[in-house]
């Protein structure tokens, strides 16, 4: 039985063939055919932290496959009250089939994972946003960004910094990652992506400036400067990420038919401008839109890797 708890533990093969079967989901879906292959089946959506797109593609997505989504608050669950995780894990998956967690620390995850009967994905920890980026390298793939594609991360070294650098390493495209001083992505996961890439031939690049990453770039992306949990260095980011806007004088200088990405929720004027992001090059809706085919094609797959074990 395999989870979805980081790319990391995923191959190059594995993780297009997640996408290829989301993808093709996607069409039958859009052409009339709901197949179920998931009926019957429960998720259970144990949320941490807020979630508009998360929650709704996960709830939308099993219910389409023939199954049903739990949403559970940790505001409402004993999980909030103190309960532990591996209890919470212990008891949940002995009735749901698949569980999805949003949390803070990935080994709150993982210790869930660890005392879980079924599959369990992330939907978000501080470390690693996965899912997104499935949909964000299937909106690559529609947008025709998927051959050799040179990629600009532009702003805090988070969880969406972290998973792309996972997504290129293991995928094996470029990626130059551009964050202020002091706000670089987590060593130990630059080393793990730096390994990744010794097999699949992928080019990573750290700068503290963004007007050098995005040189030449297919594919420009961003993530908010106050990440959930983030709250109380508002006032800070804001100052330190000055200069990290990406708007149009940035984007001018990427290639001239280069797409922007972002995993939402946006706030214009800071991470990006308006302008920038009601562009023709900003695909961000699109992207949203493939959060609920991306993960189809990751539930699928687990359920089929779950049986097979
Ligand atoms: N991008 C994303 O995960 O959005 P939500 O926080 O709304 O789920
Ligand atoms: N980095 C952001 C992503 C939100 C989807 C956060 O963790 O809040």
């Amino acid at each position: 039985m395999r989870h979805f708890l980081t790319l990391k533990d995923f191959t190059k093969e594995e993780i297009l063939e997640m996408i290829e079967l989301g993808l093709r989901i996607k069409a039958e879906v859009k052409a009339g055919r709901f197949t179920p292959y998931l009926e019957k089946q429960v998720l259970a959506m144990i949320f941490e932290k807020s979630s508009t797109r998360t929650r709704v593609s996960f709830e939308t997505g099993i219910f389409q496959l023939g199954g049903t989504g739990l949403f559970l608050s940790s505001r409402d669950i004993q999980l909030g009250r103190g309960e532990p995780m591996r209890d919470t894990a212990r008891v949940i998956s002995r009735m749901c089939d698949m569980v999805m967690i949003r949390t803070y620390s990935q080994s709150k995850l993982q210790e869930f994972a660890d005392f879980s009967e079924v599959p369990v994905i992330n939907g978000l920890t501080d470390e690693y946003h996965p899912v997104q980026l499935m949909a964000d390298y299937m909106t690559m793939i529609e947008h025709g960004k998927d051959q050799n594609p040179v990629v600009a991360y532009v702003g805090d070294g988070n969880n969406m910094a972290h998973s792309w650098l996972m997504m290129a390493s293991k995928l094996g495209f470029e990626l130059r990652v551009a964050t202020p001083k002091g706000y670089e992505c987590d060593a130990s996961i630059v080393a793990d992506a730096a390994e990744f890439a010794k097999i699949s031939g992928a080019v990573i690049e750290f700068t503290n400036d963004p007007n050098d990453a995005v040189a030449g770039a297919d594919v420009v992306t961003t993530d908010t400067w106050v990440s959930m949990g983030d709250e109380e260095e508002k006032e800070r980011r804001i100052k330190d990420f000055s200069g990290y806007t990406v708007d149009k004088e940035m984007m001018k200088l990427a290639k001239a038919d280069a797409i922007f990405l972002h995993c939402l929720p946006a706030y214009r004027g800071l991470e990006v401008s308006e302008e920038v992001f009601e562009s023709e090059q900003s695909v961000v809706f699109d992207e949203a839109e493939n959060r609920l085919h991306a993960q189809k094609g990751v539930m699928v797959w687990l359920d089929t890797k779950r049986k097979e074990a």
